[in-house]
């Protein structure tokens, strides 16, 4: 595996892979892989002929007092763990080389972004989806994977291939947990023990709802569901709901009934420190993954 650390680099290397035919897969992230980071490079390792890695902590989609300088980073210990899973490009640019002084462009996806997790973070899809874009027209793949635990991510990038008319095809990979049903995520290594229990409440939500729609069959008013979440979550020691919503899967608007294409969505604050995030499907089924119409 190659690491990369230079814009120039990248491009050099990529154009040489695909004058010679190449299938570049690319999976972006902001590093301390865990599981499921390695999935989504797998994914990549089984669908494309070379994989691209992005390492970067994209400072533009934190907002003030979100944790951008605590963000957990061991670039050795990330290297060691890419390399395992097959990558063959890491690429770790600095960020004065993505954001030159002077950098004044942004990538603005309006609808999708107003609620869930774009309520409580105005500025966070915007920047996710600028630094994408850039790292699509760096990295020019022909196909990129995202993970579906950050569902209105995934939905926010589908939407902006659409209408800005990039040439590659996303790929969402359904959320890896760990054994206890915990959603993986690098924030996870914010929780102190007690914490990491109590963390648990997202996993119990959802399996609560899913067993609420099963049993009440169609035509859940929504607030009944929501209620019964709120309930679990505030009841839980130093567990505060953020937003529960249960929306439809495509628009990502708020339903009023559960139906056939509705999910449900969390975000909950750990003693209000730890930020978490967590969604399934409410037809039962696990993955969910947004039409690419
Ligand atoms: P990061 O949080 O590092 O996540 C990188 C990718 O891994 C995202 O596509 C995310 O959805 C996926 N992922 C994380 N945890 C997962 C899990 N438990 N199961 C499945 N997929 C999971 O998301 C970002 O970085 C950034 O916003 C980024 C897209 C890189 C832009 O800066």
């Amino acid at each position: 595996m190659k690491l990369v650390r230079t814009i120039d680099e990248l491009t050099h290397i990529v154009k040489a892979w695909r004058s010679e035919g190449k299938i570049i897969g690319l999976v972006p992230t902001m590093g301390w892989f865990h599981q499921g980071h390695l999935s989504l490079m797998e994914m990549a390792r089984g669908r494309a002929d070379k994989v691209v890695v992005s390492l970067f902590i994209n400072p533009i989609q934190f907002g003030l007092g979100e944790d951008l300088s605590t963000y957990p980073y061991d670039l050795d210990r990330d290297m060691q763990l890419a390399e395992k899973a097959g990558v063959d490009l890491l690429f770790a640019p600095a960020a004065e080389d993505i954001y030159p002084v002077g950098f004044q462009t942004a990538v603005s996806v309006k609808n999708l972004t107003q609620g869930l997790c774009g309520a409580s973070r105005p500025d966070h899809f915007g920047g996710v989806a600028t630094v994408v874009a850039k790292l699509f027209n760096m990295v020019q793949p022909h196909l990129a994977i995202f993970g579906e635990k950050d569902y209105q991510q995934l939905a926010v990038i589908r939407q902006m291939v659409r209408d800005l008319n990039f040439n590659l095809e996303i790929f969402g990979h359904p959320i890896v947990r760990e054994s206890d049903g915990l959603a993986m995520s690098s924030r996870n290594s914010y929780l102190n023990k007690e914490e990491r229990r109590h963390a648990l409440c997202l996993h119990r939500s959802i399996q609560y709802a899913k067993e609420m729609v099963e049993k009440a069959g169609p035509k859940l008013p929504v607030v009944k569901l929501t209620d019964e979440v709120k309930r679990i979550i505030n009841t839980t020691p130093g567990c505060a709901v953020d937003y529960v919503e249960v929306v439809d899967k495509d628009t990502l608007l708020p339903s009023e009934y559960v139906e056939k294409n509705s999910m449900m969505a969390l975000a909950v604050k750990i003693n209000d420190r730890v930020r978490l995030i967590d969604n399934t499907r409410l037809d039962l089924k696990e993955s969910v993954v947004p039409d690419n119409k």
